[in-house]
């Protein structure tokens, strides 16, 4: 629940319905997986409360989440601490898996992501001078930033100008209006969809008519349903199509749909997805849950072939 929740509930019920595939086909070690869900509410904090409580009180084995970077860096050094594997099914801050040997993750990181999107506004959008809007409070938008920065300088492109702004923000025309007077091509915005959607429909508003673009943190029906139509001609980069006519992923769509009614998964969903998959292989070939070989099994994951592609961990 909270502020992102679509990343959390997408997620989960990615990760429910791997569970039940799971088990429906026997389980592991001869025996069922069961989920054991906590709700952090998307605030700081609640996360290493919420991991504690998982591996103190219900003595989980691994751990799927946090879904996000930020409260991820909250929760690994607990899961560290206790040496009880865990994987951040969408964390694509670097820092989160650098915390420690426990800590893992089944989807790209934000240098491969910001490199994409700053040659996609070269290539695809023809934009040289560019300006980026992000969150001074979120490591994601923090790194992500950074890094799409680094590759459009050092491919000749401008970023003219830069503007911040904290989670939780509603109110962009101050860095808007200093955007607009920069007369850019594009504007990326490595935010989350709440506060994304709301920077386009406040830009369209003064009159700013150039793309905007994000990455996988504008992922969420919400952002459309907070956006409208001022999105039309934006652009985000993310780890799984439905459209994808690869028949694995058509079969997850299918499934997924007659699991909870829902027409198209999105990233999360099929992150959370892959990531109960990725541990249930593990913990058959570690033949046990304890933690130090479950992180063992987990460390040699290759090629394992998921709904968002080949994972490599
Ligand atoms: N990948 C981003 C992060 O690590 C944003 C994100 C997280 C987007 C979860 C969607 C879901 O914070």
């Amino acid at each position: 629940t909270g502020k992102e929740a679509s990343f959390g509930q997408s997620s989960h019920k990615g990760i429910v319905l791997a569970v039940e595939e799971i088990n429906a086909a026997g389980g592991v070690l001869g025996r069922k997986i069961e989920l054991i869900t906590e709700d952090n509410q998307t605030r700081p904090g609640e996360s290493a409360t919420a991991v504690k409580k998982l591996i103190a009180r219900d003595k989980v084995v691994a751990l799927l989440g946090e879904v996000a970077s930020g409260r991820s860096l909250e929760a690994a050094p607990v899961a560290q601490a206790y040496k009880i594997p865990m994987i951040a099914p969408a964390a694509t801050n670097p820092k989160v898996t650098q915390t420690g040997s426990y800590i893992f993750r089944v989807c790209f990181i934000d240098p491969f992501q910001g490199t994409v999107m700053a040659k996609f506004a070269q290539t695809d959008l023809h934009a040289k001078k560019v300006a980026v809007i992000s969150s001074v409070s979120n490591a994601y938008s923090v790194g992500l930033a950074k890094y799409f920065r680094d590759t459009f300088a050092a491919a000749g492109g401008d970023v003219a100008i830069e503007q911040k702004y904290s989670e939780g923000d509603k109110d962009f025309r101050a860095q808007l209006t200093a955007v607009k007077a920069a007369d850019v091509d594009a504007v990326f915005v490595p935010g989350y969809y709440t506060e994304a959607a709301l920077i386009v429909r406040q830009a369209r508003d003064l009159g700013i008519k150039v793309p905007f673009f994000g990455g996988d943190g504008w992922v969420a029906d919400q952002l459309l349903e907070i956006g409208g139509d001022a999105l039309n001609g934006c652009y985000y980069s993310t780890h799984f199509s439905p459209e994808n006519r690869d028949p694995a992923v058509q079969e997850f769509v299918k499934r997924f749909k007659a699991r909870w009614g829902i027409e198209n998964p999105d990233a999360f969903a099929a992150l959370g997805y892959d990531a109960a998959k990725v541990l249930a292989d593990a913990i058959k070939r570690a033949g046990s849950t304890a933690g130090p070989k479950l992180r063992d099994a987990l460390a040699a994951t290759r090629n394992f072939s998921g709904v968002t592609g080949v994972t490599n961990i």
